[in-house]
């Protein structure tokens, strides 16, 4: 298959992102006090969907797996973690000032970057710019521990998980029953004060991380990078991404961070152009060495007739990254019986609610009657909504943006027979079937393959 240029589809960055307002499910943070740089805050609907891409992140890791566990380690540790990591001496990005417009650029993105001055040019591209040299700009957000700010006490939120891991690797292989080849998984926030943040949710300063350090006997090393490329590359095809939007790219070797001898990046076409969605890395034995050395603690593993360091294969994904790709993908427009209609066709295990419950007329006793209980029995098993105000087709429009797979409208014919509609967000398609069977019918639904549209 040709690799496609450009995205293909009705989304752009900016209806995304003024759906998500406009139904709930990411707001710019701080509003109120005009915002904060490129950070966001996740309402209901937001939160549910980067729920459900943990989830399965984790059940596909962690639950379906037998060879992987589980660690929630402190955003906040030792400091000395990233002296060991190299963070503190090599985690930035360099940095070119404009002295006129004040603004700030990455180094090495000057080329397509765009002055402040109107109208606009690359950076140094007018007269007036007047730019620094590049300086080297750490990442790392620094903060100080107890009450006096001291040298002494000053501690960084972490720019990553994994090296919570690391440091964890003696706790977990001592206490839990796990031999090579195995994993330590986390999900959970990092901080990076990034120079050029952007893209809605695709840059952000603070976002979250889902990553797993896989440890392997070192002559397994590339046998398992592959083997994590292909399964990483598998479970966004399986969750609905779009084939032909998705591609795997071997990093350069001048590319390649100082701890990875192979990396490839997962990379979507986002309507900005290929980018990173997640990086697979061959870390080899780097870390552990690194901890080892500086922490005067052995981190190796000692089997029953073997002693070595394991090697480390890292998936390193961004949940809302990922989130993000998915309603990029799921984002369509099109026309039914002559309306527009915004549609988010997800996945039906990442939409925020699996199924809306509508009585036909939200004031007639007897279909509220039938309506309420059903609901009141589907929310127990998966997330459910009941709607009961503005026309019907207001309220399918409604569940249509927010992506929920499946209606179920009660009308008077419910009263003879106990029957209900469903209707299908993708197709449309409408069939009558018994209340009684409809939350198995829905839990089946949700196992299924699911595959977005051609
Ligand atoms: N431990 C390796 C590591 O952190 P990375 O490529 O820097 O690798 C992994 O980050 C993933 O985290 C990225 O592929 C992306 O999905 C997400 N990510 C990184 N920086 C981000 C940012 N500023 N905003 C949102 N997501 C980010």
């Amino acid at each position: 298959m040709a690799e496609l240029a450009t995205y293909e589809g009705a989304a752009t960055i900016e209806k995304v992102a003024s759906l998500c307002r406009r139904r709930g499910f990411v707001y710019p943070s701080s509003d109120i006090y005009g915002g904060l740089g490129s950070a966001y805050d996740y309402g209901h609907y937001g939160v549910l969907l980067k729920q459900n891409v943990k989830a399965a992140w984790q059940r596909s890791l962690a639950q379906e797996r037998d060879d992987v566990v589980l660690l929630d380690s402190t955003i906040i540790l030792n400091p000395k973690v990233w002296v060991a990591s190299g963070h503190v001496g090599g985690f930035s990005d360099p940095l070119i000032d404009c002295r006129t417009c004040k603004q700030r650029f990455r180094a090495d993105h000057i080329a397509t970057a765009q002055c402040g001055k109107r109208p606009s040019k690359p950076p140094g591209g007018t007269p007036d710019c007047d730019l620094t040299e590049a300086r080297e700009f750490n990442l790392m957000f620094e903060t100080y521990l107890g009450p006096m700010h001291e040298t002494a006490d000053k501690v960084y939120l972490r720019p990553e998980t994994a090296q919570g891991i690391f440091i964890n690797f003696k706790n977990v292989t001592s206490s839990l029953r796990v031999k090579p080849p195995f994993g330590i998984a986390q999900i959970g926030k990092s901080f990076r004060n990034e120079i050029t943040p952007g893209n809605f949710l695709f840059r952000t300063r603070e976002f979250e991380q889902m990553e797993m350090e896989f440890f392997v006997p070192p002559g397994e090393a590339q046998h398992w990078f592959e083997f994590w490329v292909n399964a990483r590359r598998q479970w966004y095809l399986d969750l609905g991404l779009r084939e032909s939007h998705l591609r795997v790219r071997a990093h350069d070797v001048d590319e390649l961070s100082h701890y990875s001898s192979g990396t490839s990046d997962l990379e979507y076409l986002f309507p900005i152009g290929w980018s990173e969605l997640e990086g697979i890395a061959n870390r080899g034995d780097f870390d552990l060495r690194a901890h080892a050395e500086h922490s005067g603690t052995k981190l190796e593993w000692i089997g029953q007739d073997e002693r070595y360091v394991p090697h480390v294969i890292e998936p390193a994904a961004g949940a809302d990254r990922a989130a993000l790709s998915f309603l990029v993908d799921a984002y369509d427009e099109e026309e039914v019986g002559g309306e527009p209609r915004v549609v988010l066709r997800f996945h039906p295990r990442l939409a925020p609610v699996k199924v809306a419950v509508l009585p036909l007329v939200g004031k007639d006793e007897g279909l509220v009657g039938k309506a309420r209980p059903l609901y009141e029995d589907l929310r127990r098993a998966m997330s459910a909504e009941y709607d009961d105000s503005a026309s019907i087709g207001k309220r399918y429009r409604r569940q249509d943006e927010i992506g929920t797979p499946w209606a179920l409208t009660i009308d008077h014919q419910t009263l003879e027979d106990d029957t209900v509609t469903i209707r299908d967000r993708d197709s449309l398609a409408q069939e009558r079937i018994p209340i009684a069977g409809a939350r198995e019918l829905l839990l089946d639904r949700l196992e299924q393959p699911w595959h977005p549209r051609p």
